[in-house]
């Protein structure tokens, strides 16, 4: 990746102008110790939901609801982690007005949080923007505005990305538009955008990347350094799912509400929608629950 900082050894070389590189090193990333939570509850996941766009899946989202409403695991989720691209947006892509149902910004956050509201009362959301947010594109970006904010009940707004601790167990969620730069590493595809995850720990860093496909805002300090490793570490973006290990963090790429694309089946990508993520923080026991 370009702009990655390595460390490396080698020797100098007669004149002491020339260094010979033998190896490069990155931090050593050791195995991780989740920590747990005293008492059994969970947490969900899920990102890029989309609303507003003509491919927004809502007869699904209502059979989810039922299901928060009814089922066993469901009444231990506690949290729903929201990890942006909670609208489509307007005027995020050209020609974007075609694929939209509700071509108001303002009107496709108050369905959103019409649609949040089905779920039980005991679920609070944690809510962070992505690249269709109505914020700016540059990273980190900042919680939603206060005039949007104001539709939603028991949601909390956070920044993208954001780091915060659950009932003790450390979460890092990071929306993942430098998956989009990752991709150009042999190993990382949007098919398995997983690798890019891993890719992100190894280099302590989110988004390593300037002047590419992310947008990063130059601040003081930077905000997308991974400075603890995380328990659980969960992007979208990609529209894909998984939710795996990683040398004890459990990595979540949270599935998205959305329909497959125009744009997507130009490019051939079939997105994996409608899956719910819950682990429960006491065991670290997890489930991804179908609803398409
Ligand atoms: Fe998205
Ligand atoms: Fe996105």
């Amino acid at each position: 990746m370009q702009d990655d900082v390595i460390a490396v050894t080698g020797s100098f070389v007669d004149d002491r102008d020339t260094f010979r590189v033998e190896e490069f090193h990155r931090p050593p990333l050791k195995r991780h110790h989740k920590k747990n939570s005293e008492i059994g509850i969970s947490v969900a996941f899920l990102s890029d939901i989309h609303v507003g766009s003509k491919t927004f899946l809502e007869a699904q989202w209502m059979k989810m609801v039922e299901w928060f409403h009814n089922d066993p695991l469901a009444k231990t989720i506690k949290y729903l982690v929201l990890s942006g691209d909670v609208v489509d947006g307007v005027g995020i892509y050209p020609n974007q007005d075609k694929e939209l149902a509700i071509k108001d910004f303002y009107k496709q956050y108050s369905k959103f949080a019409e649609l949040l509201e089905l779920l039980p009362e005991w679920v609070e959301c944690i809510l962070l923007p992505g690249n269709h947010d109505v914020v700016r594109p540059a990273e980190p970006q900042p919680a939603l505005d206060p005039e949007i904010q104001s539709d939603f009940n028991s949601t909390t707004f956070v920044g993208n990305p954001c780091s915060f601790k659950l009932h003790g167990v450390d979460i890092l969620s990071y929306h993942g538009k430098s998956i989009d730069d990752f991709v150009s590493m042999p190993e990382v595809s949007y098919a398995h955008p997983v690798e890019a995850m891993k890719e992100m720990l190894r280099r302590r860093h989110l988004a390593p990347t300037w002047g590419k496909k992310t947008p990063l805002s130059p601040e003081p300090e930077d905000n997308l350094i991974i400075g603890k490793i995380p328990d659980i570490f969960v992007t979208g973006h990609v529209h894909g799912h998984n939710c795996s290990d990683f040398k004890g963090t459990t990595l979540v790429c949270s599935s998205t509400w959305q329909d497959q694309t125009s744009y997507q089946r130009m490019l051939g990508f079939q997105p994996q929608p409608c899956i719910l993520t819950v682990i429960n923080l006491k065991t670290h026991a997890s489930a991804s629950i179908p609803f398409a």
